[in-house]
């Protein structure tokens, strides 16, 4: 595996972001290449729980929902979210944790343990207006020190657009997550997105405890979604963060938690090339993406 710094294709851009390489594919520093090569082979178990996104749209918050769902209790667990990741894991770590595990995980379903298909684990998948995730990640990426990055939005969105960060393009990894759903219509996956937990939270909390088959009444949903709400999550889950892994030793994990920040950021310019892309590249998509909120 090497590390790299991973330029943009724009010619002006002489920012860098640090990332690594396995085999072409860009995965953030804190992951190694041993434990990554050797994963498809850790073994399941039935009642693992995946939670799949790309970066950015939301899988802290996901993760703390389906933690406390699984566990019927509406009670800070102090784990935070990295603790579960799959490409963060060792395969000791990954045994060792109590079960139901509720994995995390960013990347392309073909790296993961082979067996949490095999298994037909359930999949809770997240997504979110990819505009939102663009200025997201260029916040994350710019305030995480590990990246080493520090260029200005205009050349971040180019990047952006070209798939020049970890984890590769939004475009090419939403693409294929609906290839899998496509070839496997019957696998237990469960589809969300970050704009109706925005607007309805409650009801999204309930038809995930309806999928995971967890038998929670109205009350624990309600107090599991107060415990998840924004701020409180801000102010409990950043507690204990290694704020030197911080631009100004200043956490940023929990940003804005809004929809729509993208209006701020996108030039007219950058929104008119982000739709024509857009309309060419996600011309057949089967996902629901709302850009209008
Ligand atoms: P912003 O940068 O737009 O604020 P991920 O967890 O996938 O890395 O996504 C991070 C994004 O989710 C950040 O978006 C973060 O603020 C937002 N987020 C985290 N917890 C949240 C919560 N409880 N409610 C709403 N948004 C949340």
């Amino acid at each position: 595996m090497t590390e790299i710094n991973l330029r943009s294709d724009k010619r002006d851009d002489e920012s860098h972001l640090r990332v690594l390489e396995v085999d072409g594919y860009h995965l953030p520093p804190f992951v190694k290449e041993e434990h990554f090569r050797s994963m498809k082979t850790w073994k399941a178990r039935n009642d693992d729980i995946i939670l799949s996104a790309y970066p950015k749209a939301g899988t802290h918050w996901l993760w703390e929902v389906l933690s406390l769902l699984v566990r019927r209790k509406a009670e800070r667990i102090p784990e935070k979210k990295d603790t579960a990741m799959i490409e963060e894991l060792t395969e000791e770590k990954f045994n060792s944790m109590a079960a139901p595990r509720v994995l995390n995980t960013h990347l392309d379903f073909q790296y993961l343990p082979k067996d949490l298909f095999a298994k037909r684990c359930k999949i809770v998948y997240i997504l979110r207006n990819p505009k939102d995730i663009a200025v997201s990640y260029y916040n994350h990426h710019k305030k995480l020190l590990m990246y080493e990055f520090d260029g200005p939005w205009d050349n971040y969105f180019q990047r952006f657009m070209q798939g020049n960060v970890d984890y590769g393009s939004w475009f090419d990894y939403t693409l294929e997550m609906e290839r899998f759903k496509e070839k496997n219509p019957d696998y237990p996956i469960h589809v969300m997105y970050y704009e109706d937990m925005k607007e309805n939270s409650i009801k999204e909390i309930g038809k995930l405890a309806k999928f995971l088959e967890v038998d929670v009444g109205d009350e624990l949903i309600r107090n599991i979604d107060n415990l998840c709400q924004f701020d409180k999550m801000k102010q409990e889950k950043n507690a204990g963060e290694n704020v030197s892994a911080w631009r100004d030793n200043n956490p940023g994990m929990y940003r804005k938690g809004e929809v729509g920040d993208w209006k701020n950021w996108f030039t007219v310019a950058q929104n008119e090339m982000f739709d024509s892309i857009y309309q060419q590249k996600m011309a057949n998509t089967t996902s629901n993406i709302r850009f209008l909120l």
